[in-house]
């Protein structure tokens, strides 16, 4: 026998994801029990009790498929942002959604402009599908730059990821400005803005987009996750909102069980929960403070944040940074697989591991 499979040209431009280091990982690399993780913005207090509580209703009934049309899941969101059923995508967590995004609307050669640094899965979506990553690097401010986004528009132009807030960098960008850039946007560019932080923003620039959605804007779509304020990353929820038509093609490349039957009923729950939001939002924001504070101490120029991660820049080379804080049972997440080599992101923890990151931070600098 001659010769092996040959997987597909596109994949040789893929680079695996990079995840946040496991806590487990750690205890087990490095023989230390006390870890704490900072590094994937995790929820600190947990997951919604009344979406735990709907997850053990579940268990007795994991002998059957789930709905594959989440109908109750769709209900809890139609009923709090007011759509219909048809404006609503159920997905494995937003990965899934924006991998679906892609599958739905990329044709090999077409274009995907990504902001950067920003969340890396838009440019793994578009390069599995053969697309082009057309990259609009932020401004000085970490922000994302929407004229220059929209400048880069060309005629193979497919796509559009807006990451608002942005990932790494905790940014956003404003109404006013959402508006003119999709303005300028043709009507055949399908605009994606990835909110996966948006319960946390404060800024009242901030766009509500799923008016939007309601106005029925035909290029637009908007994912939301389960897995950051709602404190459910395990169970892998997420959900998009766009108009009907765009809805209806991504369904078309969607598993008819993409969402599993704890994540349905956990998501039904938790999107009800407005308790466990509101501590979550309230915790994030002392945190927050506690942290500004202490880096000002530094002399630490950190970028003001609308989401539950702040990017900082240590004025050291931030693998060794996170080599050390990981001996001292500490996972951040380091800026150099941005290209920004001093730079860390941390995500705000509880007041006991936001000390106990500073303290170590300290002994380090
Ligand atoms: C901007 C952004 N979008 C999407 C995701 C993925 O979220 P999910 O857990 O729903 O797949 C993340 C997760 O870190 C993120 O930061």
């Amino acid at each position: 026998m001659h010769g092996e499979p040959k997987s597909r040209e596109e994949l040789q431009a893929i680079k695996p994801y990079v995840p946040g280091k496991p806590i487990e990982e750690v205890q087990r690399e490095l023989g230390i029990s006390d870890v704490i993780k900072l590094a994937s913005n995790e929820n600190p207090l947990g997951p919604s009790p009344k979406a735990v509580e709907a997850i053990l209703e579940t268990v007795s009934s994991i002998q059957r498929y789930p709905d594959g049309n989440a109908f109750k899941l769709k209900n809890a969101i139609a009923e709090k942002y007011e759509v219909e059923h048809s404006n609503i995508l159920t997905a494995n967590g937003s990965d899934e959604s924006i991998k679906l995004v892609a599958e739905a609307y990329l044709n090999p050669g077409e274009e995907v402009i990504i902001p950067w640094p920003s969340f890396s899965e838009y440019e793994f979506a578009a390069k599995i599908m053969g697309g082009r990553c057309i990259v609009s690097p932020l401004d000085k401010e970490f922000r994302l730059d929407l004229e220059d986004m929209v400048k880069k528009v060309t005629p193979e132009t497919k796509v559009i990821f807006v990451c608002n807030p942005n990932n790494p960098t905790g940014t956003i960008v404003g109404r006013e400005e959402v508006e003119k850039f999709l303005s300028r946007v043709p009507g055949d560019v399908l605009v994606v803005f990835d909110e996966a932080y948006c319960e946390y923003v404060n800024d009242d620039r901030y766009m509500d987009t799923v008016d939007l959605v309601k106005q029925e804007i035909p290029n637009i779509i908007v994912l939301r996750t389960f897995s950051k304020i709602y404190g459910l990353a395990g169970l892998r929820a997420g959900y998009a909102l766009g108009p009907k038509n765009v809805i209806a093609s991504i369904e078309k490349v969607r598993e008819p069980f993409n969402v599993n039957i704890f994540a349905q009923a956990a998501g039904a729950a938790a999107i009800t929960d407005a308790d466990h939001v509101r501590n979550s939002r309230e915790t994030n924001e002392s945190g927050k403070q506690y942290l500004y504070r202490e880096f000002e101490k530094m002399g630490l120029k950190y970028t003001p944040t609308e989401a539950n991660f702040i990017w900082v820049d240590t004025g050291k080379d931030s693998r060794g940074l996170f080599e050390n804080l990981l001996k001292k049972g500490v996972i951040i997440r380091t800026g150099n697989i941005f290209g920004f080599d001093s730079y860390i992101r941390v995500t705000i923890g509880l007041r006991e591991q936001n000390e106990r990151f500073i303290s170590a931070l300290k002994e380090m600098l």
